[in-house]
């Protein structure tokens, strides 16, 4: 009886920060076309095009290695920028989220 309370609870406390913390995958895809694509393509396969302007290798956000990249970790390289990745401007906190949450199912083609 005590046990069911604290495991009801336990599932009540943890449900608003889990829809907090999902970013939206659909706003995300919005957000990601205007301010990431034209540098890693619609599927974040990457542009060849801009890629050879830059004089960078783009990796396609679908890959393991950037799949395997924290959400604080890809967070930081939108925030603060990577390499030849300028910091990205003009994203709400909770843009950012969001289009982590979209790159995030470019990884599960
Ligand atoms: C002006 C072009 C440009 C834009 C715009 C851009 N990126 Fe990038 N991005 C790059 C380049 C170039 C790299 C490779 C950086 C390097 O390693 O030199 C990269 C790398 C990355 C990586 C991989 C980092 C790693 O550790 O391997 C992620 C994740 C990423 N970008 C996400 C995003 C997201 C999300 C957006 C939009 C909010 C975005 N990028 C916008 C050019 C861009």
């Amino acid at each position: 009886m005590k046990l069911r309370m604290v495991i009801l609870l336990a599932v009540f406390a943890a449900l608003p920060a889990t829809v907090l913390a999902a970013g939206n995958a659909k706003e995300g895809k919005e957000a990601f076309a205007a301010h990431c694509q034209m540098c890693h393509g619609p599927n974040g396969e990457g542009n060849p095009a801009l890629a050879k302007m830059l004089h960078a290798t783009i990796p396609p956000l679908g890959s393991k290695a950037v799949q395997s990249l924290t959400d604080a970790q890809m967070k930081e390289v939108i925030e603060k920028g990577k390499g030849k990745m300028q910091p990205i401007q003009g994203l709400s906190a909770a843009d950012i989220t969001n289009v982590i949450a979209f790159v995030r199912t470019l990884g599960k083609k």
